[in-house]
């Protein structure tokens, strides 16, 4: 093993104290900061430790845990927390405050900056009773916090205030010789100076601008945001600016289909991750695909780019299948069922697709089967034969998560075919000890298929010249570009397209004939057959990447099949396709501290949403403010609560309201004239400056972070009409009322900008908005220069409509009553299987089976509400003779809750129905 360190480096404190606290054999080798030690990474990353299998770690934190695993010291759950907290707490404000410290000469601003994250440290530690972080020894907490800690606190320059308890536990650590040994090589005696040369090399961090959008300072609202300098320069061009006037070119939104790319146009194909067909969409699957693609397309349709947004339901495969043995329906019949409920949730959260499609179409055969022969023709299809399960009572070859068995690793008797939830590991389904078909319960047979399988590697060299020019040249998240180089990383292997199923493309091949693609194979080409059912001309969508830019949204778990595995499928069919040159990715939506489950009724699933009487354009601010951007986020009610009340009603919508009031009481609906002040053009500046902001985020689907900027708009509009009191000079003389009326004017066109910008976030509350101010349909054309610049749409003597309140207070009975019914906290301990991931950590899944299997009187009292509850529901249904698809959903659900409710009693469920005995 290799240690590679570096001179005034931070991280490398941590590595070498941890190295020599648990004396691991290890060479150290110092090298200058530009040195790239990892091959594969883009940066020099350092340090850097290279195993004995050849792989490098570059994390700090995971060499250092990696160390004490080594040494036999596991890291604990708690040791976890407080590497948790080290990394995405305290290092953003610790890098601020270092760059501030050794490169600004800014030393003094340190402890407002540190003050947070060391208050919470003292807090902790003063509530602890044992010496170190995590017990009466040193683990590998103590050495990552105290070699964060320690470039600061050993400075005695920087007057950080009294922590007691940290310095107690400081004092402790520095004490030892692991950690004396460790400061001296990197630092060598130079306190902070000794890092000038490492921090000059680093980017800046987050200024304190854009600090409110980093995801760890969750409540912008609240933060303590300096008041932006603006130059008098930037006051003169934004009055400039204001009285330009906008493009009378209407934006438009009933478009003419079908929308085809055009000459001299940005041609914008976006995509949304195809759901699966056997589920109802959670909340996290929303936020993930149809909700982050849709805001987009409107923000881009705004722009006036030329763009087309399809979608559809992804409905072939073994889940399919399953889903429809459960409910006793034909697989049809289930993709058709919840095609509906898809579409109709879609509707209701106001998913604006061009397109809402599905997979199981004539051109999905068509085309799937053209590009598999064209692969089978160039030579990139291999044959060979596997070793399979087969069930001789059902007739068929068991999917992998149709067999169960004991698993070839660690005994667990219940191992799914694919991987075992006990130990984790990933399992042939041959391997199994004592297989049993999960169907019918008998023992399945080996049985050897021969399979196609797609020649990854023959291909790896095409996809990596792709994927070099596509992720620099495009806008791909950090997870996606890190996802790619992971799997190409570790080489790619062929991948098995056919499988012996019944529902899914057949494989034209006459050699297959009983065999159907494999999903994976074939869900991405629905993006073009959903496409060609829109329309006929679709390959001047899909075959044109010189006049096509396209757009991939999804959630992480999906990144491998986007970057690699379908690229590689068009690549090799050589009939220039169009790929991939955005993919866009989120991080997971967590509800309340656990997970989305459908089985255990966890969490807010789409068809709920507008149960809860909370409009729709709530829930979409509330999904966009949280969006996984960058890292995980969870969904809370009581957040939801505070964030409709502090941000959308008392900031937003009192602005807006605001401004329209004193429209209609003071100058009688009509917009009063307006002679600029310093103090307005200033407004118009910071509102200008933000508006930028917003663009250049949007540009880049920084979703969440550009809805920040719509916010820190009335924040400075709310201020602008506090610090000038229009209410008080509408008294005064001529002056004074010339002001007021200046300060309302100004105040309602920024409203008016506001409902523009809210557009792809709550379009209904944006057009009320623009119907309560009466405002020309022009003033959509805000973004089209793509400056960003502020005018004046609403002149002197335009006359307003009727103006009301926007949004409505969430009440804390409210939230508890809807918290309760959709299941929250009182989960935690049983944290469960995620349905949005397919690699949920094997002990989560081991807790949900004990979860459900355990009787649990609390639950099933609900459940018994909640049975009684849908019962009703289901016969005013059926009393009211609703549509079909509406009471066969609502009866599934109503099953759903009594199986629930049997396994809280400690029951067996009742058998799930047989084939063909229809409901
Ligand atoms: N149905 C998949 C999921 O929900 C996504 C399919 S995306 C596609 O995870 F590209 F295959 F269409
Ligand atoms: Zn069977």
């Amino acid at each position: 093993m290799k240690l590679f360190v570096s001179e005034g480096n931070p991280h490398c404190l941590k590595v070498l104290a941890a190295l020599e606290e648990t004396g691991v054999q290890c060479d150290v080798q110092c090298v200058n900061h530009e040195e790239k030690v990892v091959p594969f990474l883009s940066h020099p990353a350092l340090p850097a430790l290279l195993l004995p299998s050849g792989q490098h770690l570059f994390s700090s934190d995971a060499i250092c845990r990696y160390m004490f695993e080594v040494s036999g010291q596991e890291s604990s759950e708690l040791c976890n927390q407080w590497l948790e907290w080290e990394a995405t707490d305290f290092q953003p404000a610790l890098l601020q405050a270092l760059h501030m410290a050794v490169l600004q000469g800014k030393g003094s601003e340190v402890p407002k900056v540190l003050q947070g994250p060391l208050n919470y440290l003292d807090q902790r530690l003063s509530k602890g009773i044992t010496p170190y972080l995590t017990g009466e020894v040193v683990s590998v907490a103590d050495i990552v916090l105290w070699a964060a800690l320690y470039p600061v606190f050993s400075d005695s320059s920087l007057s950080l205030g009294e922590h007691k308890f940290v310095r107690a536990w400081f004092d402790r650590v520095t004490g030892m010789r692991s950690c004396k040994s460790a400061a001296q090589k990197v630092l060598q005696g130079k306190g902070l100076q000794g890092m000038k040369s490492y921090m000059q090399r680093q980017p800046a961090p987050q200024s304190s601008q854009c600090r409110d959008t980093h995801p760890c300072n969750s409540s912008p609202a609240e933060s303590d945001e300096g008041e932006r300098v603006v130059s008098e320069e930037e006051m003169g061009a934004a009055a400039l600016a204001w009285n330009k006037g906008l493009n009378t070119c209407p934006f438009t939104t009933d478009r003419q289909h079908p929308i085809l790319p055009q000459e001299g146009k940005r041609n914008i194909l976006v995509t949304s991750a195809l759901p699966y067909v056997n589920n109802v969409p959670h909340l996290g699957n929303i936020i993930g695909c149809v909700l982050s693609a849709d805001v987009f397309s409107r923000y881009g349709r705004l722009r006036d780019w030329n763009l087309l947004f399809v979608c559809g339901t992804d409905e072939y495969g073994t889940a399919t299948e399953n889903k429809a043995r459960e409910e006793g329906l034909t697989p049809q019949q289930i993709c058709d069922k919840y095609h509906a409920i898809h579409s109709s949730i879609y509707k209701w959260f106001q998913i604006d697709f061009d397109f809402f499609g599905r997979t199981t179409t004539e051109k999905q055969t068509q085309i799937s089967q053209n590009i598999f022969w064209r692969l089978h023709e160039r030579g990139f299809l291999i044959e060979e034969t596997v070793e399979q399960l087969r069930c001789e009572n059902c007739k068929c070859f068991l999917a992998d998560r149709f067999v169960e068995g004991t698993c070839p690793h660690c005994s667990y008797p219940e191992a799914r075919g694919d991987q075992c939830d006990k130990c984790g590991r990933l399992i042939n389904a041959v391997e199994l000890g004592e297989p049993q078909c999960k169907v019918c319960r008998q023992t399945p047979v080996i049985r050897s298929s021969r399979h196609l399988f797609l020649d990854l590697p023959k291909l790896e060299a095409q996809l990596e010249q792709w994927l070099d020019k596509s992720t620099s040249a495009g806008d791909w998240t950090a997870n996606a570009k890190q996802i790619t180089r992971s799997w190409l990383r570790d080489g790619l292997k062929p991948r098995c397209i056919t499988r012996d199923l019944r529902w899914g493309t057949p494989v034209p091949h006459p050699d297959f004939k009983e065999k159907v693609f494999y999903v994976w194979f074939d869900a991405p080409i629905g993006y073009l057959s959903i496409t060609a059912n829109y329309t006929d001309k679709w390959e001047k969508w899909w075959k044109n990447p010189h006049q096509v830019e396209l757009y991939n949204f999804m959630a992480k778990d999906n990144v491998p099949f986007h970057s690699v595995v379908f690229p590689c499928s068009l690549l090799g069919a050589q009939d220039n396709y169009t790929l991939v040159n955005h993919l866009v990715a989120t991080e997971y939506l967590n509800y309340e501290d656990t997970k989305f489950s459908k089985s255990r009724g966890v969490g807010v699933f789409g068809d709920m949403a507008k149960d809860t009487g909370i409009p729709s354009d709530v829930w979409r601010f509330y999904l966009l403010y949280l969006r996984p951007e960058g890292q995980d986020s969870a969904f809370s009610w009581a957040d939801m609560a505070m964030k409709n009340n502090s941000e959308l009603l008392n900031n937003l919508g009192n602005f807006i309201n605001r401004a329209g009031m004193f429209v209609t009481k003071f100058f009688d609906g009509c917009v009063p004239a307006m002679e600029l002040q310093q103090e307005d053009k200033k407004v118009l500046a910071l509102v200008g400056w933000e508006l930028q902001q917003y663009i250049q985020l949007m540009d880049k689907v920084k979703i969440r972070d550009a809805l920040k900027h719509i916010l820190n708009i009335s924040r400075h509009g709310n201020q602008y009409i506090q610090v000038n009191e229009p209410w008080k000079k509408i008294k005064g003389g001529d002056a004074e009322r010339l002001r007021a009326g200046t300060v309302t004017g100004v105040s309602v066109n920024v409203a008016c900008l506001l409902s523009v910008m809210l557009f792809p976030y709550m379009p209904t509350v944006s057009q009320t908005i623009r119907d309560q101010f009466n405002a020309p349909n022009s003033c959509m054309n805000t973004m089209l220069q793509g400056t960003g610049t502020f005018v004046c749409v609403l002149s002197a003597g335009h006359r307003i409509g009727t103006v009301s309140p926007l949004f409505q207070k969430l009440e804390v009975d409210q939230i508890e009553a809807l918290k309760k019914k959709f299941g929250g906290q009182q989960m935690t301990a049983q944290s469960a299987a995620s349905t949005q991931s397919a690699t949920m950590p094997a002990p989560a899944v081991a807790a949900e089976v004990a979860a459900v299997n355990g009787v649990d009187p609390e639950k099933a009292k609900q459940l018994t509400q909640a049975v009684a509850e849908q019962g009703d529901k289901v016969r005013v249904l059926k009393a009211q003779k609703a549509e079909k698809a509406v009471i066969t959903a609502e009866v599934a659900q109503l099953l759903d809750l009594k199986k629930q409710l049997a396994l809280a009693e400690g029951k067996s469920p009742e058998p799930a129905p047989q084939k063909g005995k229809k409901k």
